[in-house]
C-alpha cells in the first residue's frame, strides 16, 4: 500500500522546494508535483524532512552500579516522538569481554526497537583478540566505528598507547574512531581533592571536570589520530577548549568532526548550582553543563560548520538512581536524557531565533551523520531510493515539554517547562506511520540494524594521501665508507 505526503515543502540539507512524496514498500519511490497514493498524508503548513538521526545513545546501558532506565523499547518510541528515526547506540564490552560477546548482548537488547538503530563499538580495553575481533566487527557486522573513553578511569578509559593502537588499527580497516575527551587522570585527582575539601553535592561534579580538561584530551586525541592516519569523531564537545582544537585541526586538513549535544547547547551550569539536590544531580552528566560564552561558541560551530552533529548522548537515570550519589558526586550516575527533545528544542533555539537555516538545521539532525557513518543516502536523505524514513515537521505546533507526556521512562526531565515551537505531526519509519498527526501509534521490533561499508571517502583520501607522504628512504648513489 502506498502512501503519499502531500503540499509539504520538502527540506533537505541543500535544497528547500514543494513537492509531493510518494513511499512504498518501506522506500521513498517518486518525488513531484500532484502525485496520488492509497492513503495521504496532508502535510499543508509543514516541512518534509529526513526523520532525525541520532548518532549517540546509551539505551539500557551497565554503568555506574546501574542500567540506563530507557531501554531499546523506551528509548525508540521516545526517539519517534521527537522526529528521530535512527538512533546509534554504544556496544560496551566489559573490560576483558570480547567484542563479539558484547555485541551478542546489543543485539538481545534491541529487538524491541521501535525504529531502526545502528552501533558503534566501544574499546574499553586493549589486547590481541581485540585488535582480532575488530576485523569481524567491521567486516562481518558493518559496525565502523569505535569509541575510546578517554575519562573514566578505572573502569571505561584507555591509556595513549592503547588508544593509538586501536586509532591505527582503524586505519587499516577503514573504521573511525571516536573519543570521548576528558582527562581522566585530572578528572580523578580533582574529584578527590574536592571530596576530601567537604564539596560532595552534585556541583562538585561540574568543578572536577574544566573546560580544560575536555580541551587537552580533545587535542591529544586529534594528534593521536593525525599519527596513525585516520579520521576522528568527537563526541559530546561542550566546550570552547574542545571546539578550539577541532577548529584548529579542521583548518589545517585534519578530518575531524565534532558532535555537540542539544543539552549543552540549551542548559547550562547554573543548574548544578540549583539548592534542590534532586535538581542538580538529574543534570550531572559528562562534560558538565557549560556557561554562555562555551555555549555560544557551540552554536557558532554549528553555523560555521566546525561542528556537524547534534546528538543527545541519551544515558536517561531515574531519580532514584542519581541518589546512589548522595553525600559523594562520583557516585551518581552520569548521564541525561533528551531523544524526544532534541529536534523540538533545536528547531525552537536554532531555526526559531535565526542561529540555523532550515537546511542547516537538516544538516546537524539528520545527514551529516549519515554520510559521516557511510549510510548516506539510504538514511538522511528525501531521495527516491531512501529508506521512508520521514519527519514531517510543523512550524506553528507548540508544546511545554513536561516529563507527565513524555515517552521516556523515567520520572524527569531535563528541558522541564522549556516552550517549543515546531513539532512532528507525522513520522515515518520505513514508511511506517509511527506518529500520526502528533498521535503516537508505534510497533514494537519494528526497528531494523543498519548495517554500514567501511572505508568512507573520507577514509579512503586519508589513506591514499598518507600513503603518498610516508616516510621513504632517501634513494643515495655514492654512500661513504663507514667512518672509524
Ligand atoms: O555522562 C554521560 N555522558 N553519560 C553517558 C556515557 C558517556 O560518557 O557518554
Ligand atoms: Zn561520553
Ligand atoms: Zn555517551
Ligand atoms: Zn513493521
Amino acid at each position: 500500500m502506498s502512501k503519499v505526503i502531500k503540499n509539504g515543502t520538502v527540506v533537505t540539507a541543500d535544497l528547500t522546494y514543494k513537492a509531493d512524496v510518494l513511499v512504498e514498500g518501506g522506500k521513498i519511490v517518486e518525488i513531484g508535483p500532484d502525485l496520488a497514493g492509497d492513503e495521504t498524508l496532508d502535510a499543508t503548513g509543514c516541512y518534509v524532512m529526513p526523520g532525525g538521526i541520532d548518532p549517540h545513545t546509551h539505551l539500557e546501558m551497565p554503568f555506574m552500579g546501574t542500567y540506563s532506565s530507557d531501554d531499546f523499547e523506551s528509548g525508540t518510541r521516545a526517539a519517534l516522538a521527537g522526529g528521530t528515526t535512527m538512533v546509534v547506540d554504544f556496544a560496551l564490552p566489559s573490560p576483558g569481554q570480547g567484542l563479539l560477546d558484547a555485541l551478542q548482548m546489543w543485539d538481545n537488547k534491541s529487538t524491541r526497537a521501535h525504529c531502526d538503530y545502528s552501533f558503534h563499538m566501544a574499546i574499553t580495553w586493549w589486547s590481541e583478540q581485540v585488535f582480532n575481533e575488530m576485523e569481524a566487527v567491521v567486516r562481518d557486522r558493518g559496525i565502523t566505528t569505535f569509541k575510546h573513553f578517554m575519562a573514566y578511569k578505572g573502569a571505561l578509559m584507555v591509556n595513549d598507547d592503547e588508544l593509538y593502537a586501536s586509532f591505527q588499527r582503524c586505519a587499516e580497516l577503514g573504521a573511525i574512531p571516536m573519543v570521548h575527551a576528558e582527562n581522566g587522570d585530572v578528572v580523578a585527582e580533582l574529584s578527590a581533592k574536592l571530596l576530601a575539601a567537604g564539596n560532595n553535592g552534585p556541583e562538585g561534579h561540574a568543578y572536577s571536570r574544566p573546560p580544560q580538561v575536555e580541551g587537552e584530551a580533545t587535542n591529544r586525541a586529534i594528534m593521536i589520530a593525525d599519527m596513525a592516519g585516520v579520521p576522528l569523531y568527537v563526541v559530546h564537545v561542550s566546550c570552547e577548549d574542545s571546539h578550539e582544537a577541532i577548529r584548529r585541526a579542521r583548518m589545517q586538513g585534519k578530518r575531524v568532526w565534532g558532535e555537540p549535544l542539544i543539552q549543552h547547547l540549551t542548559l547550562d551550569e547554573s543548574e548544578y548550582f540549583d539548592k534542590d539536590w534532586d535538581h542538580a544531580a538529574r543534570r550531572v552528566m559528562s562534560p558538565p553543563f557549560r556557561n554562555k560564552m562555551h555555549q555560544d561558541s557551540l552554536w557558532n560551530g554549528l553555523q560555521s560548520g566546525s561542528l556537524s552533529c547534534v546528538a543527545t548522548d541519551h544515558c536517561a537515570f531515574s531519580t532514584d538512581q542519581k541518589r546512589y550519589g548522595v553525600g559523594d558526586f562520583t557516585k551518581i550516575p552520569n548521564g541525561t536524557g533528551g531523544l524526544e527533545d532534541r529536534i523540538p528544542m533545536l528547531w525552537t533555539y536554532g531555526v526559531g531565533t535565526g542561529r540555523l537555516t532550515p537546511n542547516e538545521f537538516v544538516a546537524a539532525t539528520s545527514t551529516n551523520s549519515a554520510k559521516i557513518l557511510n549510510c548516506y543516502p539510504r538514511k538522511g536523505a528525501i531521495l527516491v531510493g531512501a529508506d521512508a524514513d520521514i519527519l514531517v515537521l510543523d512550524p506553528e505546533k507548540t508544546k511545554t515539554i513536561s516529563a507527565a507526556t513524555q515517552q521516556s521512562a523515567i520520572d524527569y526531565n531535563v528541558f522541564e517547562g522549556k516552550e517549543v515551537k515546531g513539532l512532528p505531526r507525522f513520522v515515518l519509519t520505513r514508511g511506517r506511520v509511527a506518529v500520526m498527526d502528533g498521535e503516537m501509534q508505534p510497533e514494537e521490533g519494528h526497528g531494523q540494524f543498519v548495517k554500514r561499508e567501511p572505508s568512507g571517502a573520507v577514509n579512503k583520501a586519508l589513506s591514499s594521501w598518507k600513503e603518498l607522504t610516508a616516510p621513504r628512504p632517501v634513494e643515495r648513489s655514492g654512500i661513504p665508507a663507514t667512518g672509524v
